[in-house]
């Protein structure tokens, strides 16, 4: 993208990489992040995205709505979760390149270009209250129960873009950092459930503690409002034989882009998709009543 530049005009940008650095020299300075770290791009600003180690691998969230922003911590009080002293703004920066330039730019769903005469990442100095910024999630206060029950997810949310109903968000992203479990009397991982929201989970590194396999690194899962979904049979044995120790989850960052629309899978995604995914959820046997 050494000529060209990008810029979404439909929405924010959310980029959550899984393999390989970023480098993305935008209007308002340069952001660079690696896998473990996240960074947005506000709707409108031009960018061009660099790939350091030659290649690079990953998610983007496109936010169609309200501006993602940290979530009202209620009960939690004044700190905790995401920290608004943890996300970094880049210091200005600009290139002077009487070059053609490609502009690319995403509007009404389509790509539109046009070549400028010179790079416009030529903005010397820029003062306001929407720019670019990076996160690292290793940063997240993750809080959890340290009794019983498996609580909500939205105890994870790390940005959200509200809607006009309470709870019912436009797209919440939420991660599954590293972290001690020590519920009692619980089943710990995510119970079966279906839901108003629809959950599209990605994996940065690790496993997720509700898949046991076939949810590799850089694969996405897909649960669209009202379907039944949660822990595959061996994570379900795992967890209903296990001794309720402390037990620390370690090396392991899931994600998840929850959303009150329903998703629709791209012709290119389908084509792609796990035939058989269904299949996690056989074999499993009755329970027996006491
Ligand atoms: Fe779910």
């Amino acid at each position: 993208m050494t000529d060209r530049v990008f810029v979404d005009a439909d929405g924010e940008l959310l980029f959550i990489p899984q393999a390989g650095r970023l480098q993305l020299l935008t209007e308002l300075g340069r952001v660079e992040i690696a896998p473990g770290q996240i960074a947005l791009i506000p709707r409108g600003v031009k960018f061009r995205a660099l790939l350091p180690d030659g290649e690079a691998r990953g998610y983007v969230a496109e936010n169609h709505g309200a501006l993602f922003r940290l979530p009202d911590l209620g009960p939690i009080g004044a700190n905790g979760l995401a920290n608004p002293r943890d996300f970094e703004t880049p210091a200005a920066w600009f290139e002077d390149r009487d070059e053609p330039t490609e502009v690319v730019q995403k509007y009404l769903g389509s790509l539109w270009t046009t070549t400028l005469d010179h790079s416009p990442l030529d903005v010397v100095a820029w003062h306001g209250n929407l720019a670019p910024w990076r996160y690292d999630l290793s940063r997240f206060n993750t809080i959890n129960t340290v009794s019983f029950d498996h609580p909500d997810p939205s105890i994870f949310t790390v940005l959200t873009s509200p809607s006009d109903v309470p709870g019912r968000a436009n797209a919440d992203f939420v991660i599954f950092p590293p972290r001690w479990m020590v519920a009692e009397g619980t089943f710990r991982p995510p119970w079966f459930h279906r839901n108003v929201m629809s959950e599209a989970m990605g994996l940065i590194t690790g496993a997720y503690d509700a898949k046991a396999e076939g949810f590799a690194p850089g694969g996405l899962s897909l649960h669209n409002l009202m379907s039944g979904h949660g822990p595959d049979l061996a994570s379900w044995e795992g967890a209903s034989n296990a001794d309720l120790k402390p037990h620390k989850i370690e090396g392991t960052m899931a994600f998840m882009v929850e959303t009150c629309w329903p998703y629709r899978p791209t012709r290119f995604a389908l084509e792609r998709a796990q035939p058989d995914y269904d299949a996690a959820w056989k074999g499993f046997p009755k329970a027996k009543l006491p």
